[in-house]
């Protein structure tokens, strides 16, 4: 047995010993230490009744990030404060989060509500805009079901500020000059604290689960109901969380979250901004990451289309031996990627989208926000008076893997950017892909949206009109 993990919570601190690493911060609250106000809806990341807020510091100063308890190991508290709704209750008085959700009648059933107050807390703490717009993406994770919105986000309008006390000092005191070793009944948990570590600890134990924000594994133990015999968290290495910028390219490490690459891709295209903005709910951008996107190969995540397009690299490494490679190589087959045991995904580099090319990223799914892709389509097509000079153009959703789709971008290479070229690009679509059937929509629907994107595509990049306005307007 190793040293106990330790948070903060309600600025007291507590240990845990002896349970099991994959019990999740939910049950950890209901049924070890009683406190039943954070709720279970779904156990899978979907409904945000679970919602409780992580205190972290980073650079010296606190961050708040509400996330979803049902999907979080009760390791990953290690060195963070955890609130929960029972946080904010005062003697005789309402919280102000509570307050404005009383007053502005946020609340009816009550099963979301602990959710929605503990979402709003976290904007608040972080003194985050509470203009509608910012509030929608910030509650985009948490449902309801029978308030209504509107009640809602006029309650995080008018919560204001209110003064808390500054937990920096207690949070540092509790931080771990060494990583995490648990072991319970046969079952291990390991958070190394460094990237040199996490390759030591993967080499002695290849054949471990690599957890990162635990955004998908998280769910092979709600809902898979999974036993994990060994699992080995990233979280803790403080240098894998960056990105780098390397002039002609961002580098992004395998702890970084959706939530802090959010902003720096948004400024390499508003595309991605448009992708990350419905990528999960804040709730699950703010433990996922970009690399574990990645590396899960899931068919229908979102990141993989839009990164091949943009020419990404993929570093990976075995202890201390690095290997790269295009990220579309990566994906073998489904649920196979070219993964060694004991190897981990580092890195992702992702170039800089040249100016005048035209990138888009368009994904499809049946709700707008928090959803899975039908398809998604990343493209990136460089155009030379009036001709293509190159096209990258990748799908999710379409296959079996995310997948380029090489015989439409051989029909746009070196031809001219017209209508006529892009309807022969969209004809190629159906030597590239097969796609499956399923709930989230049938082969035909797929393959038509998918081609339509194209269109699309070519339509809102000023399309024809690059080369002769009216026959952007014919086209439509
Ligand atoms: C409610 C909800 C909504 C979601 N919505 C979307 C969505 O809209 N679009 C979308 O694409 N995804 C979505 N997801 C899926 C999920 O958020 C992503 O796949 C996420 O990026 C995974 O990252 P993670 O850090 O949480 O990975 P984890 O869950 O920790 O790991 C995922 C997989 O990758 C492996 N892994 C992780 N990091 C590494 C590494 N560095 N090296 C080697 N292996 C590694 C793990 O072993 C595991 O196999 C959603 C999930 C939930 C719960
Ligand atoms: S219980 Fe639904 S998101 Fe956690
Ligand atoms: S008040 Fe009933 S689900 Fe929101």
């Amino acid at each position: 047995m190793g040293r106990p993990i330790r948070f903060l919570l309600d600025g007291e601190v507590r240990e845990l010993s002896d349970i099991d690493p994959t019990l999740t911060v939910l049950n950890l609250l209901r049924y070890h230490l009683r406190r039943t106000g954070t709720k279970e809806g779904c156990a899978e990341g979907d409904c945000g009744a679970c919602t409780v807020v992580l205190g972290e510091l980073e650079a010296g100063r606190v961050r708040f990030r509400a996330v979803n308890a049902c999907i979080l190991f009760a390791p990953m508290l290690d060195g963070r404060a955890l609130f929960t709704v029972e946080s904010l209750g005062r003697e005789g008085a309402l919280h102000p989060v509570q307050q404005a959700m009383v007053d502005l009648h946020g609340s009816q059933c009550g099963f979301c509500t602990p959710g929605f107050v503990m979402s709003l807390y976290a904007v608040q703490r972080e003194g985050a805009p509470t203009d509608t717009a910012s509030l929608k993406d910030a509650l985009a994770g948490n449902l309801c079901r029978c308030t209504g919105y509107g009640p809602i986000l006029a309650a995080g309008q008018a919560m204001g500020e209110a003064p808390a006390a500054d937990i920096a000092q207690a949070l540092a005191a509790i931080q771990p000059a060494e990583g995490l070793v648990l072991e319970h009944r046969g079952r291990r948990f390991f958070a190394p604290r460094s990237a040199d570590e996490l390759a030591g600890v993967l080499e002695a134990h290849p054949d471990a689960t690599v957890l990162a924000g635990g955004t998908d594994v998280g769910l092979w133990v709600t809902k898979q109901q999974r036993a994990l015999p060994t699992v080995v968290s990233l979280n803790d290495c403080a240098d894998l969380r960056y990105i780098e910028d390397l002039g002609d390219a961002l580098r992004i490490g395998a702890a970084v979250r959706y939530a802090d690459a959010h902003p720096v891709l948004a400024k390499l295209s508003p595309e991605f901004d448009g992708l990350l903005r419905r990528l999960g709910g804040l709730q699950v951008r703010n433990l996922g990451t970009v690399c574990g996107n990645l590396a899960n190969g899931s068919p229908i995540g979102d990141m993989p289309p839009a990164l091949i397009a943009a020419g990404a690299t993929l570093v990976l490494r075995k202890g201390a031996v690095r290997r790269e490679m295009p990220l579309e190589a990566f994906f073998l087959a489904y649920g196979k990627q070219d993964r060694r045991p004991g190897e981990f995904v580092e890195a992702v580099i992702v170039p800089k989208i040249a100016a005048g090319r035209i990138f888009k990223i368009a994904k499809l799914s049946k709700r707008f926000d928090q959803d899975i892709s039908a398809a998604c389509l990343g493209l990136s097509i460089g155009v030379e008076a009036g001709r293509v000079t190159d096209a990258r153009i990748a799908f999710g959703g379409m296959a079996a893997t995310p997948k380029r789709a090489t015989a439409c971008e051989g029909a746009l290479s070196g031809q001219p950017w017209t209508r006529e070229t892009v309807e022969a690009a969209v004809a190629a679509l159906a030597q590239d892909f097969t796609p499956i059937a399923d709930m989230r929509a049938s082969a035909a629907y797929r393959l038509e949206a998918a081609q339509n994107m194209i269109r699309r595509a070519y339509l809102e990049s000023g399309g024809a009109a690059r080369v002769l306005d009216a026959e952007a307007v014919a086209y439509g």
